[in-house]
């Protein structure tokens, strides 16, 4: 699939976002013996990745200005889903007619959200289970989980290759479709419910917000399964046992995002869910009235707030 073109006949691995998951996608390139470039929007000195207590400098090229940059053999998108269009340039620029891009974000959208920027380049989408947490420019905190998710294929098998013997497991996935939606179903009550209420994953153990989070976990699975997903209410059920057995003072990426004022991942979380519903005719009306809170929220950051 892709040729070689890196330094020294290396693989030449280049990372979109020097966040938590592109950084540590980033040590697991390196850690591969690839040749990697980390795309930056704004110049870090160095990548640096904390894990219980050492950090590691992870061996990189960063760079901040697409125009200077060519075609890689492997592109990993790791931004936020909303800042995909803003990579449009480092797209552009790092995928010719060998790359393959691999796109690791949250939802259930990730090729449709490049194709238009990619043209005819192979997608790869993938589920992310690794929860780490950018701290600073440059420096990411590994917490916890090693694997991604990627369809089962030629692509998916291959860029398993691409990371053996690194410290992120590539696990291809015959359903990926249940796969992205299981996934899915992680995010949509936790994601918004920690965000709107500003409190830690502790409030999921409150009985009405159990309740809640059960029926926007009932509406997903439901269409869910309209997508093709074999989601059942047993998996409702698992899920808010696992949300009951989190540390309570734990967060979610939105919380994280609300609090830091950044804006927030909702329209491909909550918002896929109700395009899905659109195209399925599948009622979801919390869904909706979260996807509006979030919305109205989304905008309070961009400066329409009060005070
Ligand atoms: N973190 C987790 O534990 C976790 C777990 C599972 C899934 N995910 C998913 O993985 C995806 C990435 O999340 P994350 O947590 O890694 O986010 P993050 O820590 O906020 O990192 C995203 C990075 O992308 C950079 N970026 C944004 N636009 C860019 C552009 N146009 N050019 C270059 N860089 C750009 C940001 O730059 P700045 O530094 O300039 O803001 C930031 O460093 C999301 O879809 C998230 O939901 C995350």
């Amino acid at each position: 699939l892709a040729k070689l073109t890196g330094v020294g006949g290396q693989v030449k691995v280049a990372i979109i976002g020097a966040g938590a998951i592109g950084g540590s996608l980033a040590e697991a390139a390196a850690a591969a013996g690839h040749d990697v470039l980390l795309c930056v929007r704004s110049a870090i000195p160095r990548l640096e990745v904390e894990e219980a207590g050492s950090v590691r400098q992870v061996p990189v090229r960063i760079s901040a200005d697409p125009a200077r940059e060519t075609p890689a053999d492997w592109v990993l998108l790791a931004t936020k889903a909303q800042d995909t269009r803003s990579a449009a340039p480092w797209l552009e620029r790092l995928t010719g007619p060998a790359s393959t891009l691999v796109v690791l974000q949250n939802g259930i959208e990730h090729e449709d959200r490049v194709r238009a920027l990619v043209g005819e380049a192979p997608v790869v989408p993938a589920i992310v289970y690794i929860a780490a947490e950018r701290i600073g420019p440059g420096r990411v905190v590994h917490h916890a989980g090693n694997r991604v998710i990627v369809p089962q294929g030629e692509r998916g098998a291959s860029f398993a290759r691409l990371l053996d013997g690194g410290p992120i497991e590539i696990r291809q996935e015959a359903d990926f479709t249940t796969a992205a939606w299981r996934k899915l179903l992680s995010n949509v009550a936790a994601n918004p419910i920690t965000a709107l209420t500003m409190r830690r994953i502790g409030v999921m153990r409150e009985p009405a917000i159990r309740e809640l989070a059960r029926d926007l976990l009932l509406e997903t699975a439901a269409v869910g399964r309209s997508a093709g997903a074999r989601l059942t209410d047993n998996d409702v059920e698992e899920m808010l046992t696992m949300y009951a057995s989190l540390n309570q003072e734990g967060g979610s990426s939105m919380l994280y995002d609300r609090l830091a004022g950044r804006p927030l991942e909702h329209e491909y979380i909550t918002g896929a869910v109700v395009r899905a519903a659109e195209r399925h005719g599948v009622p979801v009306p919390l869904n909706k009235a979260i996807l509006g809170l979030l919305d109205a929220l989304n905008e309070g950051l961009r400066g329409k707030a009060i005070g």
